[in-house]
């Protein structure tokens, strides 16, 4: 039901990507794309990531894109988004990246939804081979506090995942084995996220700062945030560009630049924005859903 679901959920948002014209432009310099796939999808589904990876390869021949697949199939790749520490995502993520001969130059990273974060985790720990550009698609850089709308309206998933997440996201074995909650962010429990949250804390420089961390994705060319004006699958929103609430309640928000992180630069993105390199763009439309015209005018010129 999961996995059906998603699919559904997936076909509804890709669907706009199957059609419209293709123009083609080579060059022989562009370096490979890495994707990460958001919740409940897999590395090849032949209507999300599939499609997508097929479009980018029309639009830039010879382009080497790896799809990443997190496990030994499509099934485990899918279960790994809700269930496998995200760490241990991150570690695999990063041998996959180092084995292959072909991202030795380099790459440019598009990560969706969760794995947006998930690849900036990479940049930030895993700096060879080196990330170029990180194009974050609806990713939730500051967490999620709720789920509205995790893919599949009516799946019992999303129930099972509110329920644990509720009865205590921060406990030790909730942290351990469930996805979502290693990027739970509580404002009304700010103490509690930034002492037990065994994966978004940590990236974000909640505990302490570690400076390879700064340094590594300081190093990036361009990092490049896609938030998406009606998204109904994200709570806040404002996470896609790395925003939150004020710290204590959950109403107002503060965006990226009031905020602390931003102020003391513990990441590094105070620095790349007045370098030019942190980008924002809006996507009108909900979560993940875009036009194959709008990718190619917005995100390719970042993977050319
Ligand atoms: C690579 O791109 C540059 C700039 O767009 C262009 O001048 C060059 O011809 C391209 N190389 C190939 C092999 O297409
Ligand atoms: C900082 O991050 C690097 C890369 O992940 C890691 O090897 C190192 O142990 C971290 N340092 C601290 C003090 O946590």
């Amino acid at each position: 039901m999961v996995l059906l679901a998603a699919f559904r959920f997936l076909a509804a948002c890709c669907l706009m990507l199957l059609c419209g014209t293709s123009w083609a432009s080579s060059n022989a310099t562009t370096l490979p794309l890495v994707m990460w796939h958001g919740m409940g999808d897999s590395c090849c589904n032949p209507l999300s990531m599939g499609s997508i990876k097929k479009m980018v390869e029309n639009e830039v021949p010879g382009i080497y894109v790896l799809s990443l697949m997190i496990g030994k199939s499509v099934l485990q790749d899918t279960e790994n988004g809700f269930f496998m520490d995200v760490n241990e995502q991150v570690s695999f993520a990063c041998d996959l990246l180092a084995k292959d001969p072909k991202l030795k130059e380099g790459f440019n990273a598009m990560g969706f939804s969760q794995g947006s974060q998930f690849l900036r985790a990479v940049a930030q720990r895993c700096p060879d081979p080196p990330m170029r550009n990180l194009i974050s698609v609806g990713g939730q850089h500051q967490g999620v506090y709720g789920l509205p709308r995790c893919p599949g309206e009516s799946s019992h998933i999303c129930d099972w995942i509110r329920k644990e997440l509720n009865s205590g996201a921060y406990t030790a074995a909730i942290q351990k084995h469930l996805v979502q909650a290693q990027y739970w962010h509580d404002p009304l429990n700010d103490d509690l996220y930034k002492k037990y949250s065994l994966f978004l804390a940590d990236i974000n420089q909640e505990r302490a700062i570690n400076e390879t961390y700064r340094k590594n994705l300081m190093s990036l060319n361009k990092f490049v945030l896609v938030k998406f004006l009606q998204d109904s699958v994200v709570d806040p929103v404002e996470s896609e560009w790395f925003g939150f609430y004020k710290p204590g309640q959950a109403e107002e928000l503060e965006a990226l630049q009031d905020s602390a992180l931003y102020k003391e630069d513990r990441l590094g993105l105070a620095a790349l924005d007045s370098a030019g390199k942190l980008v924002f763009l809006a996507s009108d439309g909900d979560h993940l859903q875009f036009t194959k015209e709008w990718f190619i005018e917005n995100l390719l010129p970042f993977i050319r």
